[in-house]
């Protein structure tokens, strides 16, 4: 009989209990069987009129780890009080060793409100001959009955983390008009057999259960930065941006920060917000790399398509040579009429690698490359950045950044507000506030504030600037061909859309994979 054991579930046993009994109660007959499992087999009954049953919900008061010692143990209090009355007086240094460090630290004060001992100088003495433990008696009624009446007295058991509340859903069951000892054998198929000889008109068929669902399939799952991801990308490509190849994580200073017009000694190069890598030790000084080029010539390729060169010169190749050494001049002594930073640059800080602290580090080699064809221009990424930062409930050492650069002849700081009050409302974020801010690569720099009308407040959403000339020109860019930037975290969005509020929820080794398959897909509130 194999295969009957297979497909056993309770169904049979509910069955075999009314035929001796009018009544079954899932809670006293099944204590064992999980819920969902009891449902199932009732509601197969209960479609064939076999049986009937109601749902009772009821709350269930359960112990913990802790209450289940004081139960067999006696409270702290009674503990600390115990070790008084054995030693007749007890030194409170030596109370731990006694009964334990927590039960040292808790029940003293309680033994002290009860008036059941004393302090004498360093010691304590006994107070009560006899005392009645009620936390104890308490706790073990509840063991017991596995319920507490009192609304109050439940909370501050609650509080104290010595009881759980869980909800149980049990069922009662009595016989149906169509009660069997078995569930009759059933025809689940219409076949031409049937039909020829007629046995349909007095086949017993099985109903159909149109409360069923179907079962969970094994797939694959988008994570849900993934899918609000998908979302920002659209936004970026129906506005005429191009992507970005941002697959390198690790990066030279030069690109991260001295290309960058980010001065050696900035706080943020030091060793408290970007990790650096130690082995290869440095980097190569910046050259064409074949694997980069060609992606950027694919990324180039698509962005000609959509903005066309007003000049159509021939493009000027970049010299390596040079823009390293102007970016050297221009910190070291200044240039293109900028005074500098004036401090002695080195060639070993700006070589050393490092993770990339933020993805502007491909903007700049993206605008490098564009000064070869200077043209307009609008580039987007979004992608993974590194930051050495205290890990805590809204910040991890990696997140990611979405990046917009846009580039073009004339621009103004007030094109860029308008710019983003456009974008930010394509993702139902409507008005903004700019502060200004400051940035070494952007000037004007300005913070970005939408209002969250589920926080209430304005909340920052992102950094803007337009980039600096020493940034720019030591590219070979002309001088009035202007740059905006912005930037923010991929992570901010994602945790408001989904509601998570510790972003290790979201990300890291602590993720439940099952958050993760059962989330729906995410729209942002465009209009
Ligand atoms: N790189 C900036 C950041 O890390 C964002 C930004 C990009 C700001 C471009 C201005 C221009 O926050």
């Amino acid at each position: 009989v194999p295969l009957r054991d297979e497909k056993r579930d309770v169904t049979q046993d509910v069955l075999d209990l009314l035929d001796g009994k009018s009544i079954v109660h899932s809670s006293e007959d099944f204590p064992q069987v999980p819920q969902p499992e009891i449902k199932a087999a009732l509601d197969r009954l209960k479609s064939r009129s076999m049986i009937w049953y109601e749902t009772t919900d009821s709350e269930q008061v359960l112990l913990t780890g802790e209450a289940e010692t004081i139960c067999n143990e006696g409270s702290h209090e009674y503990k600390v009080w115990d070790a008084v009355r054995q030693n007749g007086k007890l030194s409170i240094k030596e109370l731990p060793k006694h009964v334990g460090a927590d039960s040292a630290k808790v029940g003293q004060g309680n033994a002290f409100r009860n008036k059941w001992i004393k302090k004498d100088g360093d010691s304590l003495v006994l107070l009560a001959k006899e005392v009645e433990d009620s936390t104890r008696n308490l706790l073990q009624k509840i063991q017991e009955t596995k319920s507490l009446e009192d609304p109050k007295v439940l909370a501050d058991l609650k509080k104290r983390k010595l009881v759980t509340v869980s909800k149980i859903i049990s069922y009662t069951v009595t016989r149906g008009p169509k009660y069997a000892k078995e569930i009759p054998v059933e025809v689940t198929d219409l076949t031409a057999e049937l039909l020829q000889s007629g046995e349909w008109e007095t086949a017993n068929f099985k109903p159909y259960n149109f409360n069923a669902l179907g079962a969970p399939q094994n797939s694959g799952a988008l994570h849900p930065l993934n899918k609000v991801r998908t979302e920002f990308r659209n936004i970026f490509f129906n506005q005429g941006f191009v992507e970005m190849p941002t697959g390198h994580f690790v990066d030279s200073g030069f690109w991260n920060f001295d290309a960058l017009f980010v001065p050696q000694q900035h706080p943020a190069r030091d060793l408290q917000d970007t990790f650096f890598i130690s082995d290869p030790p440095k980097a190569d000084k910046p050259r064409a790399d074949p694997a980069t080029e060609a992606q950027m010539e694919e990324m180039e390729a698509g962005s000609r398509k959509l903005f066309a060169s007003p000049t159509k010169k021939e493009p000027k190749p970049r010299d390596y040579e040079k823009y390293w050494n102007d970016i050297k001049e221009v910190h070291q002594n200044g240039a293109f009429g900028s005074i500098g930073y004036r401090y002695p640059w080195s060639e070993d800080e700006c070589l050393r690698l490092v993770l990339r602290t933020h993805t502007t580090a491909v903007s700049t080699w993206v605008l490098h490359r564009l000064a070869e064809d200077p043209r307009p221009a609008r580039y987007f990424s979004i992608d993974r950045v590194f930051r050495n930062e205290t890990v805590d409930a809204t910040h991890l050492a990696e997140f990611h950044q979405i990046e917009g650069v846009i580039a073009d002849f004339g621009l103004t700081l007030g094109g860029l507000m308008k710019f983003l009050e456009d974008f930010f409302s394509k993702m139902g974020i409507e008005g903004l506030r700019f502060k200004p801010a400051y940035n070494p690569y952007t000037e004007p720099s300005m913070e970005v504030f939408g209002y969250h009308i589920g926080l209430g407040k304005w909340v920052e959403i992102g950094n803007s600037g337009m980039f600096r000339p020493e940034m720019l020109e030591p590219m070979g860019l002309p001088k009035n061909l202007r740059v905006y930037g912005f930037g923010l975290s991929l992570e901010r969005p994602t945790m408001i859309k989904y509601g998570v509020s510790n972003i290790r929820d979201l990300l890291g080794h602590k993720v439940d994979l099952g958050f993760i398959e059962s989330n729906a897909a995410v729209r942002l509130d465009k209009n």
